[in-house]
């Protein structure tokens, strides 16, 4: 704990500039390296409890060369087992993930092992070796079973961790887990979910989002919106980022903005128009509808505190008569939450209290310049009203289109990256802060590897 102690307050200043060198995006030692020290030893978000609702329903998480079952054993909250997705007799994985597909996912009495037949319960334990005698008493229970990996969950979703010693998720989870519990992510449910392998380190994918320093150049139609500076905080591991919001405006006004134009009532229902269309994230139909009603229902002249207050309470009431009831965040909290959160190193969380949309990246192999990125927005549903989804393999000009805008930068920041003119990134000190706070995080996985350098000291 001494190391990560001196780790967390070196994060903690993160005011300064930085410079960070283009290794840990590019080096294929480093790529290589960070399957042990860095994929092996954190908690990973490796799918939602909804997945599995029912005893033995399964689903497998792939990280660099290591796959893990999840399973659900009981009825209980917590009764969900992880194992490393290996037969313990000669090796093989035990559940192919199937070709073109993110992960594999189904419902089992058993796990039976397509070689020999060794067969495992939903506790891990073997219950079938053909011909055991031949082993002459020699096999134990230790060695027939299938490995535990460490479990947990929070937020709705299933964390794992490789490390047997690591800590516990509940620590390693704070202070984001704190911050998020008022907005009840764990009630929201999925509206569409995409993967993607992409041509970029998995930071790349990662970083593209965990900024608003970004908007203008990359996003310009939003600028038509209006313009809240944003600010990036280190957080220990974590970091998230936010808006500050203009005064007076009410609940979750920092993620739910207003347009910020000349009558607040069209420029919100353009923004939320332009957002549903385009995004399709970050907003609910019921928003949206009750954005398109604000010129109709508000007099002219407005002033934006009062058409975000109709907005918000209006919705919220339709919302709460067709049985979705939005938590209630004191709004000093809201700010202070900001839009979304980087749990390190690889999820980011943004959140609201009726919709969330979330990014992860993983490393493809060990290849540093290919990451498999997916991308997933949550709202809240009348119960047992959510849809259907699966993980859809999506190229880019299926994705909304303001994502791709995103997208557009990665390969060719990683390209760049490459170029032996680059002199490493220099993360903006105030809008940026994420950026630096992953690295200086990653870098006490590394033995200090890619740790990002004071330009000025
Ligand atoms: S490798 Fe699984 S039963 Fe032989
Ligand atoms: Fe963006």
């Amino acid at each position: 704990m001494g190391e990560m102690g001196k780790i967390v307050e070196q994060a903690d200043e993160l005011a300064e500039a930085v410079n960070i060198p283009a290794e840990a995006y590019i080096s294929a030692d480093y790529a290589r390296a960070e399957k042990d020290k860095l994929w092996r030893k954190v908690w990973l978000q490796a799918g939602r409890i909804e997945d599995i609702p029912n005893v033995g329903d399964y689903i497998t998480y792939d990280i660099t060369d290591d796959s893990v079952i999840i399973v659900r054993t009981g009825t209980g909250a917590d009764d969900i087992a992880a194992y490393h997705n290996v037969c313990p007799h000669r090796g093989r994985k035990l559940i192919a993930t199937p070709a073109g597909q993110r992960n594999a996912r189904g419902s089992r009495r058993n796990f039976i092992c397509g070689f020999h037949g060794w067969t495992y319960e939903l506790d891990g334990s073997n219950s079938f070796i053909e011909h055991e005698e031949d082993w002459q008493g020699c096999l134990t229970e230790h060695s027939t079973s299938l490995g535990k990996v460490n479990v947990g969950s929070w937020g709705g979703w299933v964390w794992i961790n490789l490390d047997p010693d690591c800590m516990p998720l509940a620590d390693y989870l704070e202070p984001a887990s704190s911050m998020l519990d008022p907005f009840e992510l764990q009630n929201m449910r999925t509206r569409w979910r995409k993967w993607v392998v992409f041509d970029c380190n998995w930071k790349v994918a990662m970083e593209a989002f965990c900024e608003t320093y970004h908007v203008a150049a990359t996003h310009p139609e939003f600028m038509e919106f209006g313009q809240f500076r944003g600010w990036g905080r280190n957080q220990g591991l974590h970091s998230h980022i936010g808006y500050e919001a203009p005064k007076g405006q009410e609940e979750d006004a920092a993620k739910l903005r207003l347009g910020a134009g000349e009558d607040p009532r069209i420029t919100t229902a353009e923004m939320q128009n332009f957002t549903w269309e385009n995004a399709n994230t970050n907003t609910t139909r019921t928003l949206v509808d009750v954005a398109n009603r604000l010129k109709d229902e508000l007099p002219e002249g407005t002033p934006a505190p009062e058409v975000s207050k109709y907005w918000l309470t209006t919705a919220r009431q339709i919302d709460e008569d067709r049985g979705v009831v939005w938590p209630t965040v004191d709004p000093m909290h809201t700010a202070k939450s900001g839009t979304s959160w980087q749990i390190f190193p690889n999820q980011q969380i943004g959140h609201a209290v009726n919709n969330m949309l979330c990014y992860q990246a993983r490393p493809y192999g060990d290849d540093p310049d290919k990451c498999i990125f997916e991308a997933v927005v949550y709202e809240l549903y009348p119960d047992g009203g959510a849809p259907e989804t699966e993980w859809e393999y999506t190229e880019c000009p299926d994705w909304p289109p303001v994502l791709q805008q995103d997208f557009d930068n990665m390969a060719q920041v990683q390209l760049g990256m490459k170029n032996a003119g680059f002199r490493g990134a220099q993360p903006n000190p105030y809008m940026e802060r994420s950026v630096a706070s992953l690295h200086y995080n990653l870098a006490r996985f590394m033995d200090g590897a890619g740790a990002p350098r004071k330009i000025k000291d």
